[in-house]
């Protein structure tokens, strides 16, 4: 029989930690509930100690979702292990993740401490996590810049005070595949004891190594492995969970299964993406919108022959289906109902009446709506109880004219217009808004994208502005682009601590 590989998903936690993706309760447990329909073994549902957001979501999660075991994070601190214990009292099944750095700069800078300090620290922990849990996970962070040696010294005493799995995070991203996969390797050679837990692989993406790093603990004996959806995380993320699901899938000569339905892979990438208003690059493996697009004549030759020519995956295997681009303007309520449940959004009835609502709108202005659109209406409330909101925009632009742009605003019901003149349409509109909303506010960073293909489609402006010293993150989506740029500023100065 093979053997079995359990995945563990931080899409949640690690993932969640980037800057702007933040989800409300509600969204994680959308999430949380696609993650049990991929068939993913454990949800990693947050830091419940670091903010009361992230303990209300712990607790949610837990009553929302049954078959995968749901996760919480901690330092190596009993006041960290109490509240996690707490926020997971509704798990049907549990696990504690506590660690402490066990890298001779996270030994030095980050606790000022000293190697024997830090493994009875890490048994203590472990330990405490053992009176609430059964099920305790130990991370030994920057285990990628940790001598193989002192590691392993960690690795058997975590596991003699009770750890069932030990996570070997390379935090930086820092390790090449081969050292990965040889850390690995010595910890199941050298560590007495090591068949009572499982190893595990957390790798980070800062050199692009992260999917290969993964797999070369899977390939010395690493049987869990630590992914995100579309590998979102921190910096340049974590390993993503698509990739090594169908890693698996394709290698007949990597004998382990997983139980992921490699059929959900692409509905939860577009809803984690449509969620965090985080797009996925278009050439990203398996879930990247070019991912089965051959454009050149050769390949497009090929494949015309024989699609494994060139094809390794067969795109319905990661739920990708042709026949998504179905709904118009003369589809019922049921079409969107069904299209809505195939991406994991199962709305009540009053809020289904919302979004068709919105959706005819939408499908006057454009012929198909696809499955990026529907997700962009089914979130288009997060926007609803916002202070300022947009009330009208106006802009003349074009070549060799100076672009003007007025707007009005909703400030709390009060109304606010405005006009200004700019450097092209989207400066013009910004300048009226910044004439009613009179702070110090630079922006950071701007980024449009088009939903698909067409040129009546929706556009996603990605924005970052910054004021008071702190970086907010905001997102607009609509047909009119300058009118989405416009709304993502908006959300961002909705955010702001004032
Ligand atoms: O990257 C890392 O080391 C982590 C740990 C907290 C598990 O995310
Ligand atoms: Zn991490």
């Amino acid at each position: 029989m093979s053997d079995r590989l359990f995945i563990f998903d931080t899409t949640l936690r690690d993932g969640e930690q980037v800057p702007g993706c933040q989800l409300n309760t509600v969204e994680k447990i959308q999430v949380a509930k696609q993650l049990e329909l991929l068939g993913v073994d454990v949800i990693e549902a947050g830091f419940p100690v670091s903010s009361p957001g992230d303990f209300n979501s712990v607790i949610e999660i837990s009553k929302a979702v049954t078959w995968p075991a749901i996760c919480a994070l901690t330092r190596a601190v009993q006041r960290d292990i109490d509240v996690a214990a707490e926020a997971l009292q509704f798990a049907k099944r549990k696990r504690i993740h506590t660690g402490i750095g066990t890298s001779d700069s996270h030994i030095k800078y980050k606790f000022n401490s000293n190697r024997e300090e830090i493994i009875e620290r890490a048994v203590a922990a472990v330990k405490y996590a053992r009176k609430y849990v059964d099920d305790v996970e130990f991370y030994a962070e920057d285990a990628g810049r940790t001598d193989n040696e002192y590691l392993a010294r960690v690795v058997e005493a975590v596991i003699k005070a009770g750890a069932t799995v030990v996570n070997i995070p390379d935090t930086t991203g820092y390790c090449l595949p081969s050292e990965y996969g040889a850390k690995i390797k010595y910890l199941m050679e050298h560590v007495d004891g090591i068949h009572n837990a499982i190893l595990s692989t957390h790798c980070h993406n800062d050199l692009g190594m992260a999917t290969a790093n993964t797999m070369a603990g899977v390939q010395n004996g690493a049987r869990q492995v630590e992914v995100t959806v579309n590998g979102i995380g921190e910096r340049a993320g974590n390993t993503s969970l698509e990739e090594v699901a169908m890693i698996i899938k394709c290698h007949n000569d990597i004998d382990i299964e997983t139980n992921i339905n490699t059929q959900k892979i692409y509905p939860t990438s577009r809803m984690v993406s449509s969620l965090m208003n985080m797009p996925v690059q278009p050439n990203k493996a398996i879930v990247g919108r070019n991912a089965f697009a051959h454009s050149s004549g050769i390949h497009q030759d090929g494949v015309l022959k024989n699609v494994q020519t060139y094809e390794i995956i067969n795109p319905r295997d990661v739920g990708i289906d042709d026949n998504s681009i179905v709904l118009t303007a003369r589809s019922g309520r049921a079409a969107l109902k069904n299209r809505l449940s195939a991406l994991g959004v199962n709305p009540t009835q009053d809020k289904l009446n919302e979004i068709y609502d919105e959706f005819l709108k939408l499908a006057d202005k454009k012929k198909d709506i696809n499955d990026d659109d529907i997700l962009v209406l089914a979130g288009a409330d997060r926007s609803q109880h916002h202070r300022i909101k947009l009330e009208y925009l106006q802009v003349t632009s074009g070549v060799g004219v100076r672009s003007v742009a007025s707007l009005g605003l909703s400030i709390s019901g009060e109304k606010f217009e405005a006009a200004a003149s700019g450097n092209g349409p989207v400066d013009a509109a910004i300048k009226a808004l910044k004439k009613i909303i009179n702070r110090h506010m630079t922006l950071k960073e701007f980024t449009i994208q088009a939903i698909s293909k067409g040129s009546d489609d929706m556009g996603k402006v990605h924005m970052q502005v910054e004021y008071d010293n702190h970086v907010y993150y905001g997102f607009g989506a609509n047909t009119d682009i300058i009118a989405a740029s416009v709304e993502a500023y908006i959300d961002c100065i909705n955010k702001f601590k004032m």
